[in-house]
């Protein structure tokens, strides 16, 4: 049926260019086949011709999953509606529909029950794996390794293709600055270098090129600003210069579109007074005008009718006509497009040229995605069965969750621990719970399905374990967010854990924050350990200060006293179903730590948003003891705690003879600039050199220091490298005060280490 459809699609179009054009074309020949003469614009074209105002505007609208698929088919109410949208050939894609029994009963409904039989796309939010979960996005960030990165993204579009999906509501590539924002951990941190690269190996791990049926679309989202509402609190408003987003904002975007991302997502927040879904600079002017994008925008859940609350729109059809003129390709849940757009475009609000556009670049993807020649390409019961949770794919993720893993503090080499003969005190609710390490973005996961870090831990026989929960971080019901109550009371189980510290020649505690407690929505106000877990751990200290505290979180925590009184701090974010794996082969140095931290953490919430490629200032330095008069908190420093890039190793460098091949360098000219890296520890260790410059004088304040490159490095002990970066006048280029991406002449300093703190420096200049 539908071959006879597009048959009749390919052989009317194929009459209309004979009659037009009067060429006997191989389009005539095998109208079905669409040889390589026909164009993906002929292809569309071909199907735009058969189609009514009302079906192109169908193709902009997308449905949340609202029935049981494969139950009985509802009779009343919004699902009835939606239903009845979807027979009409209404619709043109859905989310949360997962499965391949469901999603080919929806494919089937659209392509057997439509009067065209367009098929439809199948989004939904693989953030950080599918069924089986990779670490979240903030901690593969923390690995510095695009290749590994790039592989995990692979891995997830696997397990999501297998299951009939075909379109991924990722990577979030929001540079964000602000730990309290819940949101910090779907992205790759504060730095703008670092997340255009970790940008396009998300999006070439996902999309491949969309030949093979295990790639999937990527989205880059939240076009744009989403991470700087004010206050860190999610959805709030954003107020940013042209310079913050021209700098700042934009790259990872721009590195999306340039490296072939088919679909973007607009946002929420409003962005200097407009929404952005209502905004056609960001859509019109810049994505798809100075960028070129020829893929589509969809909008975020529901963003389009959110112009009513914000203050833009007086209703839902006026938002429609809003959101539609600024380049919102798709509706995704506000039922706007479908509802108003025939009405807007018989109005004269809104032009059928615009409809047109949207149209033909969802119908362009859908044709790339190789829907049109198969519909059902995504839908085999037997590859789904073979791939989810495959071992394969917990091999890759393990091996992503062992990279991602940050060392932050290693006194008196406590770790790694010894193998045998030692008794092990395991503390903290975190270290048995096999859901938190899943994170919040875990839609299709199974709860209880991660390995804890007691079941990791007890792979090794060597020692003797004790477990004592202590206190938990949750309690009630936790398996969503508006359940779950942090335990900011219950100190029961402190006695039980302290007697089995007393006892211990190691205590591992695993503290840090709830499952739940990050992601979209969970803004926190308090970014410290979360409940009683601060106190728990100030009591075992007193019976005992051998503690390795490892770190379960989705944001940068301010843990200053842990920082200065706990000998041994391990950063593991929320790592995903092998999280315990991975965790005891870092403790137990099966795994040499090679994490450095993408984003900042600070010593106290009062700091944020803070973040290492700040400005200057006015007032940079005190010049007087007990000076008053500059950039300072007067109760707090204006250091972090630990700074952007850090992370040790049980392997140690060191840096030395950082040369210039030239202090100076003109137009197309270049300078080599090159480090010898040491380890002169003991085992074998990986280090992320990293490379910084400081444009001394801009025609716009430049940052005090921003990262321009690094390399990862592997060193056997005492062995050294030579690591060579090169600066040319792409390194140094901007978005100046004449409004355009150049580099201007002056004085530069480059700063080469294994942290944005701690470099060697040398200067430069630049002549124009
Ligand atoms: C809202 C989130 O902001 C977005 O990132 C996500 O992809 C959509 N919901 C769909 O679930």
């Amino acid at each position: 049926m539908r071959q006879i459809r597009y048959k009749l699609a390919f052989a009317s179009f194929s009459i209309i260019t004979f009659l037009l054009v009067g060429c006997s074309s191989k389009i005539m020949k095998s109208p079905i086949s669409y040889s390589k003469e026909n164009t993906l614009e002929t292809k569309v074209d071909s199907v735009m011709k058969l189609m009514t105002l009302e079906e192109k505007v169908g193709q902009l609208n997308q449905y949340n999953g609202f029935w049981e698929i494969t139950g009985p088919t509802p009779k009343e109410g919004q699902a009835a509606k939606k239903y009845e949208d979807l027979k009409k050939g209404l619709v043109g894609s859905m989310l949360n529909v997962k499965g391949v029994k469901d999603v080919r009963a929806l494919q089937k409904i659209a392509v057997e029950q439509t009067r065209l039989g367009i098929p439809l796309i199948f989004g939904f939010d693989v953030i950080h794996g599918y069924k089986t979960i990779s670490p979240i996005p903030l901690a593969e960030a923390a690995s510095w390794d695009l290749e590994a990165i790039k592989k995990s993204a692979e891995i997830a579009a696997e397990e999501a293709s297998s299951v009939g999906l075909n379109w991924t509501f990722a990577p979030m590539i929001d540079i964000s600055r602000d730990a309290r924002w819940g949101r910090v951990m779907e992205g790759a941190g504060e730095d703008t270098y670092l997340g255009s690269k970790i940008a396009v190996a998300r999006i070439q791990g996902f999309q491949g090129d969309l030949k093979s049926n295990k790639n999937i679309l990527a989205c880059a989202k939240h076009f744009a600003g989403y991470a700087f509402a004010e206050a860190g609190r999610d959805y709030n408003t954003v107020d940013v210069s042209e310079s913050t987003l021209q700098n700042t904002i934009f790259p990872p975007f721009k590195a999306a579109v340039d490296a072939g991302v088919k679909t973007f997502m607009n946002s929420f927040n409003e962005l200097n007074g407009i929404p952005a879904t209502g905004n056609s600079y960001l859509q019109r002017q810049v994505l798809k005008g100075d960028w070129k994008f020829d893929g589509f925008v969809v909008s975020d859940w529901g963003s389009i009718n959110e112009m009513i609350p914000h203050g833009y729109a007086k209703d839902s059809k006026q938002a429609a006509e809003i959101a539609l003129n600024a380049g919102s390709d798709m509706d995704m849940e506000s039922s706007a497009y479908v509802d108003h757009l025939v009405a807007l475009v018989k109005e004269g609000k809104v032009k059928e040229s615009l409809i047109d556009d949207a149209a033909k670049r969802i119908l362009k993807v859908k044709f790339e995605l190789g829907l049109f020649d198969d519909p059902y390409r995504y839908c085999d019961e037997t590859r789904e069965k073979e791939t989810i949770g495959s071992p394969a794919i917990q091999e890759g993720v393990l091996d992503m969750a062992r990279k991602s893993i940050v060392l932050l503090k290693n006194e008196n080499e406590l770790l790694p621990l010894k193998k045998s003969g030692q008794k092990i005190a395991l503390i903290g609710a975190l270290a048995n719970d096999k859901t938190s390490p899943l994170g919040s973005w875990r839609i299709a996961a199974d709860d209880n399905t991660a390995v804890s870090v007691l079941e990791g831990l007890q792979a090794y026989k060597g020692n003797q374990l004790s477990f004592a929960k202590g206190a938990d971080v949750a309690v009630g019901r936790t398996q969503f967010i508006w359940e779950t109550k942090i335990n900011m009371t219950d100190k029961t189980g402190f006695e039980e854990a302290i007697a089995v510290a007393k006892n211990a020649d190691v205590v591992i505690m695993v503290l840090g924050e709830h499952g739940l407690q990050s992601g979209e929505g969970r803004s926190r106000a308090d970014i410290g350990l979360p409940g009683v877990q601060q106190e728990l751990l100030e009591e075992i200290y007193k019976v005992n200060s051998n503690i390795v505290l490892v770190l379960n979180n989705g944001r940068p925590l301010a843990i200053p006293w842990a920082a200065k009184n706990i000998p041994a701090i391990v950063e593991a974010w929320q790592l995903g179903t092998q999280s315990g794996n991975a965790i005891a082969q870092v403790l137990y140095g099966d795994y040499n730590p090679s994490g450095k931290l993408p984003m900042t953490f600070p010593r106290n919430i009062g700091q944020v948003p803070l973040y290492y490629n700040a400005k200057s200032t006015g007032r940079p330095i005190m010049n007087e003891p007990d000076s008053v008069f500059w950039t300072h908190y007067i109760d707090e420093k204006n250091t972090p705690l630990y700074p952007f890039g850090f992370g040790l190793s049980y392997a140690k460098f060191e840096y030395s003879d950082l040369k210039l091949s030239s202090n100076t360098f003109a137009k197309d000219g270049k300078i080599e600039v090159s480090i010898n890296v040491k380890n002169s520890g003991k085992v074998a260790g990986k280090e992320v050199v990293q490379l910084y410059i400081r444009d001394l004088i801009g025609s716009i304040t430049r940052p005090v220091k921003e990262l321009k490159g690094f390399e990862m490095i592997e060193l056997k002990p005492n062995e050294t490298k030579k690591v060579v970066f090169s600066i040319d006048e792409k390194t140094i280029q901007y978005f100046t005060a004449n409004s355009r991406w150049e580099a201007e002449a002056g004085d530069f300093k480059v700063f080469i280490g294994g942290n944005s703190e701690k470099t060697m420096e040398a200067d430069f200049q630049f002549i124009n």
